[in-house]
């Protein structure tokens, strides 16, 4: 039979129909060289062409992580694939693309900030497209992990420590990613990371222990993924985590039980970088053939680097410790997955310009619409903000007023940091006429003396109003990038007290991929602006909310803490068996300095009275909830409400208060708007037990939106 004619090769016979044409056309060999993703070559692009040598034309998939996009050679790598095996099955090519591709949009983190999940959808969709472009057939995002420890450093790539936020914004990032028409082929295959419960490491360290309740899995850290699978993600990365004794990657009740028998889920699960060798680190494997066993027996489809399925597996297959089942099993979840995406219809990408084409206009501003919306004015004493028209002596003070890279944050792929707008170029170029901005630098963002700081602080005296700008570098957050301390890195505390201590009013600009220690410098600082890392268009964004262009609208998607000693602290804590003061830390208390939620703007919106339908509602029925929320200042204004519910008495001790519904609206002043809550009791009222079944009990309901509160029962 023509090789075009094999069922396999017909894109018009029913996908399950192809993919079991073609296993069973398949050697052994063939499967298990289908099960390596090979990572060599992805530090940059020098090493693919070795890979060329070294490679297999059998190999399942490659990582394209390079420095510089290399789509000749990605093409190359694929038609070796394609032409030089014996049944010409493409490979996949991945790549991390976390917050942009070529345009960098903010760290997840801060884009959580925005509760614009049509942003979030845009801008994935966006990064899909200029990744595409470079050959990459799937990304490995969003990670979707839940955070509630600040001195991990990958808290900069989550939504935030709430998992009904971070589910809805992992559906948004989905449908970006792999486009919104069901049916059609992706841009890209999603990858929902890290499976499972990986933002609970121990002390905040990664790739470190996590010891999590099941009843805290399924109510903290499962929700995001859950909503992902139903979201339709082609693909789930297993996590670094030993969780509960049993790692992430080679954990068969998460990967097999939890996510396919009873999510359903049919794409692939590909194990992070080298997490199947590690389970000889983590004391969970003796040696290799073991950590490849126990991983591909739990449901690990792809190994990702480490080569072991590629070493191991044909022996254990000798040996019957993995069966030929499991084998083709996981062999066809990759072969759908290329189906769906339509690589052996379209293996190739068609070639690039060649140049290093800037990154499109429209993309451009987008990332500046999603930075302005993604940053978080905290403080604003005395309406000091936007700067006055009196102001007629500016100073930019501190080490990341003139920086680029940090504004890229940690996984910035293709961006470039000659192409970002610094803090001082955005203020400089949207500064109005007649206004004088003077620079000092002060001091490093870490390491360095103080010889700086004479300058910054003659440079303070002499003016009218001090942005200071302080903050981390790209790599203190990110993987591998904990921090014992949310303490401002170097001198920069020092220089804030410094500068705070002339006397001239100051505006913080915190640049960062966390919440950083600001309870000494707090006080001192007239207003607090968080930046986070914003992208290639961060310096303009903050431009226009300094100068009143635009009006801050963000809201904070992780508690701000006051110490690193009041970690672990977040929104949705269990109460104490004593309440305040009892319990309370004796030096800083247990309130954050900034809550979850918490967000102002340069108006005012004033709520009013809940209103409940009824008094009740059963589990059949849905209770309509209100609020008006009337903007009473005078400029235009976007106001997010918030609702969180809290079941005082429960079977299962329920948190003080959990998001259950969010939504945002533009408001212009002296307009009002009625924000609506349509209570689903089964979705938005009962909670997980142990075993993620959802338990639904009568009784009493707190809801709160804003700073108005109801009660209602629910009446089973
Ligand atoms: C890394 C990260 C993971 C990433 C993968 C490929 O170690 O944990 O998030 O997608 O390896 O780069």
């Amino acid at each position: 039979m023509a090789a075009e004619t094999l069922p396999y090769r017909n894109a018009r016979l029913p996908l399950e129909q192809r993919v079991r044409d073609l296993l069973g056309r398949m050697t052994l060999e063939e499967k298990i060289d289908q099960l390596h993703q090979c990572g060599a070559g992805d530090t940059n692009p020098n090493n693919l062409p070795l890979l060329a040598e070294q490679f297999r034309p059998t190999y399942g998939s490659f990582i394209l992580n390079g420095a510089q996009p290399d789509l000749a050679l990605r093409n190359a790598l694929q038609r070796k694939c394609v032409e030089e095996s014996r049944l010409g099955i493409p490979a996949i090519f991945g790549a991390d693309v976390i917050h942009g591709y070529r345009t960098i949009f903010p760290i997840p983190l801060a884009q959580a900030c925005s509760w614009n999940p049509e942003l979030v959808r845009q801008a994935c969709a966006a990064a899909a497209e200029e990744a595409r472009a470079q050959g990459v057939d799937w990304t490995f995002a969003p990670m979707v992990d839940i955070a509630v420890d600040a001195r991990w450093g990958r808290i900069a790539e989550t939504f935030g420590e709430s998992p009904c936020a971070a589910s809805i914004y992992c559906e948004a990032a989905v449908r970006g990613y792999q486009g919104l028409e069901a049916g059609t082929s992706p841009a890209l295959a999603a990858c929902l990371k890290h499976f499972a419960g990986y933002g609970n490491s121990e002390g905040g360290r990664d790739y470190s222990y996590t010891d999590i309740s099941p009843q805290r899995l399924w109510e903290m850290h499962l929700p995001p993924f859950a909503a992902g699978v139903k979201a339709g993600a082609r693909t789930v990365m297993s996590a670094y985590n030993d969780l509960n004794g049993v790692p992430a990657s080679a954990n068969r009740h998460l990967l097999t039980e939890i996510l396919r028998n009873r999510w359903g889920f049919e794409g692939l699960v590909v194990s992070d970088w080298n997490a199947v060798r590690q389970l000889i680190n983590q004391g969970f494997a003796a040696d290799e053939a073991e950590a490849a066993e126990k991983a591909i027996n739990a449901g690990v489809d792809l190994d990702m680097a480490d080569g072991l399925y590629r070493k191991h597996l044909g022996a254990l297959m000798q040996q019957t410790r993995v069966s030929p089942g499991t084998i083709d099993a996981a062999v066809q979840r990759i072969l759908r997955v290329k189906f769906d995406l339509g690589l052996f219809e379209h293996p190739f990408c068609p070639p690039a310009s060649g140049e290093d084409l800037p990154p499109r206009g429209d993309f451009l501003k987008l990332a500046e619409e999603f930075a302005a919306q993604s940053m978080v004015l905290l403080k604003n004493r005395g309406d000091i903000l936007p700067v006055a028209g009196s102001v007629c002596r500016l100073a930019m003070i501190g080490p990341l007023g003139d920086e680029k890279a940090a504004l890229l944050g940690a996984w910035s792929q293709q961006g470039r940091a000659h192409e970002v707008v610094s803090l001082l170029e955005g203020v400089r170029e949207k500064l109005p006429a007649g206004v004088q901005l003077r620079a000092a630098q002060g001091c490093a963002i870490d390491g360095g003396g103080r010889d700086g700081f004479a300058e910054a602080v003659a440079l303070a005296r002499d003016s009218d109003l001090v942005l200071l700008c302080l903050g981390e570098s790209a790599q203190m957050s990110g993987e591998n990038a904990s921090r014992s301390t949310l303490r401002l890195p170097g001198l920069q505390q020092e220089l804030a007290l410094a500068v705070a201590a002339t006397g001239t009013p100051v505006v913080l600009l915190v640049v960062s991929g966390r919440p950083v220690e600001l309870a000494a410098v707090e006080p001192g600082m007239a207003a607090i602006l968080a930046v986070w890392q914003p992208g290639t268009r961060g310096g303009a964004a903050v431009a226009d909310l300094l100068l009143g262009r635009r009006n801050p609208s963000g809201r904070l998607s992780v508690t701000w803490p006051r110490t690193t000693g009041q970690i672990p602290i977040y929104h949705n804590m269990r109460p104490r068996a004593r309440v305040s003061p009892n319990g309370e830390y004796q030096d800083f208390g247990t309130t954050p300095l900034y809550e979850f939620g918490h967000g102002l703007s340069y108006t005012r919106f004033a709520y009013s009275p809940i209103r409940l339908r009824r008094p009740t509602v059963s589990p059949d029925e849905t209770l309509q909830a209100e609020v008006t929320v009337t903007n009473t200042g005078r400029r235009d204004g976007t106001e997010t409400v918030l609702w969180f519910i809290r079941d005082p008495a429960a079977g299962i001790t329920r948190p003080l208060k959990e998001l259950t519904h969010f939504e945002s609206a533009a408001i212009a002043a002296g307009a009002s708007r009625v924000f609506q809550f349509e209570i689903n009791p089964a979705r938005d009222l009962s909670f997980p037990d142990g075993d993620g079944r959802r338990i639904l009990e009568p009784g009493e309901i707190l809801l709160f939106a804003g700073p108005e509160s109801a009660r209602f029962n629910v009446a089973l």
